[in-house]
């Protein structure tokens, strides 16, 4: 376990990471907070990943740059075929195919407040490729941006969201590549599906 959390170190800034969270068949970008050596996470109960973390106790951890696949994870449901089911020691996880970096945790709920869980992660297992190093991108980062405020505004609907989602989107196809403009077209029309016609 030494070796694990020595790298997690390299791997992980303090604050909040964004990565996308597997549990039980699902996927859904999440924040991981890395505070002095630990990692935790607050995960709102009306969503999957809370039911499952209570019910089963693990998450994975995954890195990721690809833009759709945030959009496409904060939205929607993957099909069981996006998922390997792997055993690690005595727990059985499902990790996402095709991404190579990813750190399965062990998840335990500290605590609880009425619409919030926070977990406790103690990794046991971490999985990472020796990739090349990736600059900052203000496509992505601006789609990172853009999602975090449409999983709230289908929820409250508020107009000042949808300016933000708007300046977002609108720096996605100043900065953004090919892929990033992708993204931000299938956010628009997850958002439009729960509130019509409001990115035309
Ligand atoms: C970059 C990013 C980070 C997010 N971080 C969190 C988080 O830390 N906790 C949380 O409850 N929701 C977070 N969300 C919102 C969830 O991803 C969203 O509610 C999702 O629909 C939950 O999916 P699920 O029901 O399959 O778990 C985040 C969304 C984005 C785009």
């Amino acid at each position: 376990m030494g070796s694990v959390t020595a790298s997690l170190d390299r791997i992980f800034s303090e604050g909040i990471n964004e990565v996308i969270v597997t549990t039980f068949k699902n996927a859904a970008p999440m924040g991981i907070i890395m505070k002095n050596g630990s990692l935790s996470m607050i995960v709102f109960c009306t969503s999957h990943t809370a039911r499952n973390i209570v019910r089963d106790g693990w998450i994975v951890a995954h890195i990721s740059h690809d833009p759709v696949l945030f959009v496409k994870t904060a939205f929607e449901d993957l099909p069981e075929k996006y998922f390997i089911i792997e055993n690690i020691g005595d727990i059985t996880v499902h990790r996402l195919n095709g991404i190579q970096n990813w750190i399965a945790c062990t998840a335990y709920v500290e605590n609880k407040t009425s619409d919030r869980i926070f977990v406790k992660l103690e990794p046991v297992h971490v999985n990472i490729t020796s990739v090349l190093p990736v600059p900052v991108h203000r496509g992505l980062n601006n789609i990172i941006e853009a999602t975090v405020h449409a999983t709230r505004f289908i929820m409250n609907k508020d107009p000042w969201l949808a300016d933000l989602i708007r300046h977002h989107g609108d720096l996605v196809m100043r900065c953004g590549g090919e892929q990033d403009k992708k993204a931000i077209k299938l956010l628009y029309s997850y958002i439009n599906e729960v509130v019509p016609e409001t990115f035309l």
